[in-house]
């Protein structure tokens, strides 16, 4: 029990013990009991649900689905599997396996009205504006709202999964004024993701296995990160019982912003102004220093992680062999190195435990890919819609469950009058 005395009154709050040891003080009886609530502006010290989907440990930058570390993950799943791992908290059998990438397939198409959607934005339009657009147009053709339990949710999960890669591959190609390339349903998952992206009506895209790994890797390792600013928004639009869709389409909405998933567009925009100045990136760390520049080292620093984020590490290391294997030499990744060391020398990154996060390296394995900077935060969604379905599941299927509603402290002006506009100054 934690003790809290207020006014000269003691009063006693349960404890939380989380399975990995982590303690929370459980305050959802204080105001009744005190009329006090808390405060916490950007709740960096309060836990908002009881999760079993990931595991992160921000001091030992330690990372885990449903308790498997995710560098065995990297090294040994598919993204697909660990979609279904996350999402149903098990490693799936083979049949599983077969049957749930079986059905990812059977709803890879959209429907064929989508394409009209399509043509009312202006071509300028960001992609991740689309994204979030289309998610929600998808979700017109099922628009049950899910009770718990109900067989429905697999469909609708695996038409999200599936329809995310289609929406993302022909939003690319009518950006470009391109045809769109339906799916082939004998590629897997991120196969046919690039095959819809970079295939031309008369010519295949050439399939390299290291490039496939490679981009099925980057979603693996983005396919959940507990409660991150885009999946506290899945759960809080979960929590009003909306439809499956209109969650995810919120949380790619929450993860363009520069200082969330939008920070490995930031990374490249950053990446290429510095080689364009000529800079060997010391300017540029002096500039991330100083407030009043109002740059940061984007891909650097996190919320939870005062260490390593071990998801940049893999990709570090995915990086360097991918470029080697695609006989690539990046001016960028040398740059990103160089500002690496230098941030992890300097004082005021290491005060401050600054380290790089899973956006610092991530884009330019997928501009080596030949994916366009602006379609980098729409390859994050595809990778964190795993994530966003497990927790909205935890919603969906938490009977008690209540809506979110955060209280506040108002300090606005006290009781007022209405004034007629003529004795208005
Ligand atoms: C993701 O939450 C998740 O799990 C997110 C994510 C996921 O998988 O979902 O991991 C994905 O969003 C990774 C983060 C990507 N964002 C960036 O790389 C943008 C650059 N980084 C930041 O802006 C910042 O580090 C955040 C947003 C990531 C974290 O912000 P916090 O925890 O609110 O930290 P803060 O802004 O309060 O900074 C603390 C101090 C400040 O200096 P002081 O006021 O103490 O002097 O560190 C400084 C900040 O100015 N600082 C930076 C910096 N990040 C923090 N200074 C320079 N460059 C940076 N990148």
């Amino acid at each position: 029990m934690a003790r809290l005395e207020l006014n000269g009154k003691q009063y006693e709050l349960p404890e939380v013990v989380g399975s990995e040891g982590e303690r929370a003080v459980d305050i959802s009886a204080l105001r009744n009991n005190t009329g006090y609530i808390t405060l916490d502006e950007g709740y960096g010290n309060t836990g908002s649900c009881q999760s079993t989907v990931t595991f992160i440990d921000g001091e030992n930058g330690i990372l885990r689905y449903r308790g498997i570390p995710i560098e065995e993950l990297a090294e040994k799943s598919t993204f697909v599997e660990t979609a279904y791992l996350l999402i149903w908290g098990k490693l799936p059998t083979l049949q599983e396996l077969e049957d749930f990438s079986q059905l990812l397939t059977k709803n890879e198409m959209l429907h064929e009205d989508m394409k009209y959607h399509f043509e009312g934005f202006p071509t300028h339009a960001h992609p991740m504006a689309i994204l979030s657009a289309m998610i929600n147009a998808a979700g017109c053709f099922v628009p049950k709202l899910l009770a718990p339990g109900d067989e429905l949710f697999v469909i609708q999960a695996a038409r999200l999964i599936s329809q995310v890669r289609t929406i993302a591959a022909f939003s690319y190609r009518k950006s470009l004024g391109l045809p769109i390339i339906y799916p082939k349903p004998a590629y897997k998952y991120t196969a046919n993701l690039l095959h819809m992206m970079f295939s031309e009506p008369y010519q295949d895209y050439e399939l390299l296995p290291e490039v496939v790994q490679a981009l099925d890797m980057i979603f693996l390792l983005h396919a959940d990160h507990e409660q991150n600013c885009s999946t506290s928004t899945v759960r809080m639009v979960a929590s009003s019982r909306a439809n499956l869709f209109a969650c995810a389409s919120a949380g790619v909405c929450a993860l363009w912003g520069p200082l969330h998933g939008g920070a490995n567009q930031a990374v490249l925009e950053m990446l290429e102004k510095i080689h364009q100045s000529g800079d060997n990136g010391s300017k540029f760390i002096e500039q991330a220093k100083d407030k009043r520049s109002g740059k940061r080292l984007m891909g650097f620093g996190h919320r939870v992680y005062k260490n390593y984020d071990p998801r940049a590490k893999i990709i570090k290391k995915k990086c360097d062999q991918l470029l080697d294997a695609m006989h690539w030499n990046d001016p960028l990744l040398d740059i990103a190195k160089r500002l690496e060391e230098a941030a992890l020398n300097d004082p005021y990154f290491l005060e401050r435990k600054l380290y790089p996060n899973v956006d610092f390296y991530s884009g330019i394995i997928m501009r080596a890919i030949g994916i366009p900077i602006n379609m980098f935060t729409v390859m994050f969604s595809i990778g964190r819609m795993p994530g966003w379905i497990s927790n909205y599941k935890e919603i969906l299927d938490n009977k008690e469950g209540r809506i979110y509603r955060p209280r506040q402290i108002y300090q606005g002006p006290v009781e007022n009058r209405y004034v007629p506009i003529r004795e208005r100054q």
